[in-house]
């Protein structure tokens, strides 16, 4: 059975994009593939976190794993710093990355754009995420499409170590969601939806109140032309939402064009408010009593457990491989 790889950072309540582009993909993946599905909190601390809300944070995100669907029998649900082979796996891929393509990612450029003080870990965040990565023998990470550049950068990573220390690693595939791999703001629709936004209107997470979720999408950005249309160029608003409507609501986009032929943007959206509330209800229900339960705990403890006794075998076998340490058996 091929393995799967993915990661969600525990720095705000997750968006609709980060549902649609990754949980809602390792929903589906988790039943054909030995999947480990990581909260990458080692990854939220590159940037200043509110240590309080980081561990609420850290909870909630493992909550919401489990209250999309993904199932702790099937796959292994973990805590990043549980591990501590990431955080050792990280160092070495430092050791093999050069700082002219760290210096060259887009995500870091963006994060660090006229900030004074940047973290030294902002720009090695791409070998932590290889490591993540490469610990398990991973063969496809899906992810959505922000982070294409970085998974370049873990393949090139993953195939300079071979070529230096013998074939220890393996190359792992992207897989990115063929609708939905990049859902835009819903106020700037040509800017990606993002937890960091500070516009609360220009995401929807899956914790909003049904009554918000409704709001947020009649207030979204479209066009004055009033045709239901996909069209990501002069219509960037209602194609985004045409790719929200069509994944949520298991249509295709000239289905859905074809139903809102001659009707306005007010019905379009009426009908979304009611698709993604249906979605999110049964989610939130979940949620709110795994959150009160002690069961979220076992569930981690028996996800780190198992990742951790994957990851120290392939830590070992690429710090003998280095020369590190003494050669045991
Ligand atoms: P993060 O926490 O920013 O996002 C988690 C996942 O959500 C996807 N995503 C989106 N997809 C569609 N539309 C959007 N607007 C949108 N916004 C976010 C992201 O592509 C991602 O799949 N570096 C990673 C975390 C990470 C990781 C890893 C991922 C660390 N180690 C190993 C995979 C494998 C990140 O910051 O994701």
């Amino acid at each position: 059975m091929k393995t799967i790889f993915s990661g969600i950072q525990p720095s705000g309540t997750i968006t609709l994009g980060n549902y649609i582009g990754a949980m809602k993909q390792f929903v589906e993946l988790q039943n054909e593939y030995n999947c480990y599905f990581c909260i990458v909190d080692q990854h939220a601390i590159t940037v200043p976190q509110d240590r309080l809300e980081l561990r609420k944070n850290i909870r909630s995100l493992a909550a919401l794993y489990i209250a999309v669907g993904i199932d702790p029998e099937k796959a292994t649900l973990f805590i990043q710093s549980e591990v501590p082979a990431h955080a050792q796996a990280g160092w070495l891929m430092q050791c093999i990355a050069y700082i002219g393509e760290l210096e060259r990612m887009t995500q870091f450029k963006d994060k660090s754009a006229g900030k004074e003080a940047v973290s030294a870990s902002l720009l090695t965040y791409p070998p932590l995420m290889a490591a993540d990565i490469l610990l398990y023998n991973t063969d496809l990470v899906p992810v959505g499409e922000d982070q294409k550049q970085h998974m370049e950068l873990t393949r090139d990573l993953a195939e300079r170590f071979n070529k230096k220390y013998g074939d220890i690693l393996t190359i792992p595939d992207i897989r990115l969601p063929k609708v939905g791999a990049r859902i835009m703001s819903l106020q700037e629709p040509t800017k990606k939806m993002s937890k960091s936004d500070p516009n609360k209107k220009a995401s929807i997470t899956p914790l909003d109140d049904l009554k918000q979720i409704e709001k947020k999408i009649k207030s979204a950005v479209t066009d004055s032309e009033g045709i239901v249309k996909y069209d990501k160029e002069n219509k960037p608003g209602i194609s985004n939402l045409l790719s929200i409507y069509s994944i949520l609501g298991d249509k295709t986009i000239p289905e859905l064009e074809e139903m809102y032929n001659g009707k306005g943007y007010g019905d379009f959206k009426g009908d979304l408010a009611e698709v993604v509330s249906g979605v999110f209800k049964p989610i939130q229900e979940k949620y709110y009593n795994l959150m009160e339960s002690s069961e979220l705990d076992d569930i981690l403890d028996r996800g780190a457990e198992k990742a951790n006794s994957v990851a120290s075998k392939t830590l070992k076998k690429m710090e003998n491989a280095m020369g590190l340490g003494r050669k045991r058996k």
